[in-house]
């Protein structure tokens, strides 16, 4: 079998790709990268906005007329498949396996099959699972929790993927362990509301270390970098702050979702906490990591959010002064209470508020990375960037960087990094040998390409390194590497 994943959405998302791949490769598939030369496409997608849902029900089309002219075996994962309007696609587009997030192990039995296969359940297996480290590369995911119990109205993840679960911290260490084993350099933690991890349907479970212990044993297991997204602000505690304080390799960012700064907007999202609260929580991390990048998520124009209700998210932001955010204009998705009980604003009132909220944040970008220029940052190297002879990666703090490629270092790896340029969404730098000098750069042939390594010739909008791409009617996000949910 040749099966090939289309995977839409968040790092969690991302996560299943690799657990379903897994076990498919463990079943004899050969992964390809291509519908055209697969027999078998899964789409892992994504229902937290109205536009992944309408990119998943536009590949769909198409795939239904390939099916209709060679055999074809066609799947949808994922939050999308959990809901009735993905069941319904699915019925419409000639689905042969559709699997809700819970439901991810069945993927064998889907396959062996005869028949349509709809798994819808959530079970525990899954929460014992290891599935192998991800071969050859210097970053990976790890879940350490899957669900959410927060009921944000606005929000269709509790429905999707279920009440919160946290793994076994002997789990998760059996996982991070392969992931050592397997070269892995930077582990990023997942879940929905990690800030919560140990704490299911509210009661602490026995056994399970507070997310900030839990922090501090990966964090001193030799991987080099630990991060972690996403924390809901209702269970951020200091003491998360001072876990990074005292723990070298967890890296000093942090994100966490505000979703706007007005209290009442946020009494009406049900965020459970107000605007001074959040503002704490952002002092005691200040507190304890001066130096602290600091990335949100924020959604203009939820229903009923007046000019005066918006002015204040835009006070919030320069009272934090965030690095980067990922921007959304409200989505009504049906199943939240939101869109039970609230109506929507105009799409133009949405995004004109979207448009000033982006200028904000790229005029905070551009001053806090302005502010990197000449520092040394520990970049993690991934590969080549699309410009020929430049190589790309992302800081500690999660700037995307690239850098010219240089003699010892034309490949993945984690270097030290002079800062030379900066733009909101990109850092410009080269890479520097163990006496503190930049690495000689690898000769050119191209006398072009040569003189596109000089700084003074780096543009901000080069193909491929530049931002943000996505629809400024439904989200902008910085190209960063990321995201939540
Ligand atoms: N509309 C717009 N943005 C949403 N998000 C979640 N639900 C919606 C919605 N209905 C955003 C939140 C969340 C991020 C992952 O997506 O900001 O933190
Ligand atoms: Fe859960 Fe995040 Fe949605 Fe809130 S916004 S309900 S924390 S998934």
């Amino acid at each position: 079998m040749r099966a090939h994943i289309v995977t839409y959405g968040c790092q969690m998302n991302e996560y299943d790709t690799h657990l379903v791949q897994s076990q498919l490769v463990s079943f004899g598939a050969d992964i390809v990268d291509s519908v055209d030369v697969a027999d078998f496409v899964l789409l892992n997608t994504c229902a937290i906005r109205g536009k992944p849902v309408e990119k998943v029900r536009s590949l769909l089309g198409d795939l239904r007329k390939i099916k209709a002219r060679r055999p074809l075996v066609i799947g949808m994962m994922g939050c999308l498949a959990q809901l009735e309007e993905g069941q319904q696609m699915a019925r419409k587009f000639g689905v042969d396996i559709l699997l809700g997030p819970g439901s991810l192990l069945d993927i064998g039995k889907a396959l062996e099959s005869n028949e349509r296969f709809w798994g819808l359940a959530f079970r525990d297996e899954l929460h014992d699972h290891v599935p192998p480290a991800p071969a050859g590369q210097l970053q990976a995911h790890l879940t350490i929790m899957r669900g959410c119990d927060h009921h944000c109205t606005y929000c269709i993840v509790p429905t999707t993927r279920g009440p919160q679960v946290s793994r076994h911290p002997d789990d998760i260490l059996r996982e991070l362990d392969l992931q050592l084993a397997a070269g892995v350099q930077e582990v990023t933690l997942l879940g929905q509301n990690v800030n919560a991890y140990g704490v299911d349907q509210g009661a602490r479970l026995g056994g399970y270390p507070t997310f900030a212990n839990l922090l501090r044993m990966v964090g001193r297991s030799g991987v080099r970098r630990v991060k972690f997204t996403t924390s809901h602000p209702m269970n951020f505690t200091e003491d998360v702050a001072a876990a990074m304080a005292d723990t070298p390799a967890i890296c000093e960012y942090v994100h966490l979702p505000v979703q706007s700064g007005s209290n009442r907007v946020l009494r009406r999202m049900a965020r459970e906490y107000t605007r001074e609260q959040y503002l704490a929580h952002v002092a005691d991390i200040k507190k304890h990591l001066p130096h602290v990048v600091l990335a949100t998520d924020i959604i203009v124009g939820f229903p009923g959010e007046t000019e005066d209700d918006f002015a204040q998210t835009l006070s919030l932001y320069d009272e934090v002064g965030y690095d980067s955010a990922y921007m959304f204009a409200y989505s009504a998705r049906p199943g939240t209470p939101s869109y039970k009980h609230f109506d929507d604003l105009p799409r133009e009132v949405k995004t004109e508020r979207l448009e000033r909220l982006i200028a904000k944040q790229k005029d905070w970008s551009a001053r806090k990375n302005a502010a990197k220029v000449g520092t040394t940052q520990e970049v993690l190297i991934r590969g080549e960037a699309h410009s020929d002879g430049f190589l790309e990666g992302h800081t500690r703090g999660n700037h995307p960087t690239i850098v010219p490629a240089a003699i010892g270092a034309t490949g993945p790896g984690v270097y030290r990094v002079r800062i030379d340029h900066a733009t909101p969404h990109m850092m410009y730098g080269t890479v520097l040998g163990p006496d503190g000098h930049p690495l000689p750069q690898v000769p050119r042939l191209d006398p072009q390409a040569a003189a596109l390594s000089a700084p003074s010739a780096w543009p901000d909008g080069r193909s491929g390194m530049n931002t943000p791409s996505e629809n400024l009617e439904n989200s902008s996000r910085p190209s960063q590497v990321r995201p939540a949910q």
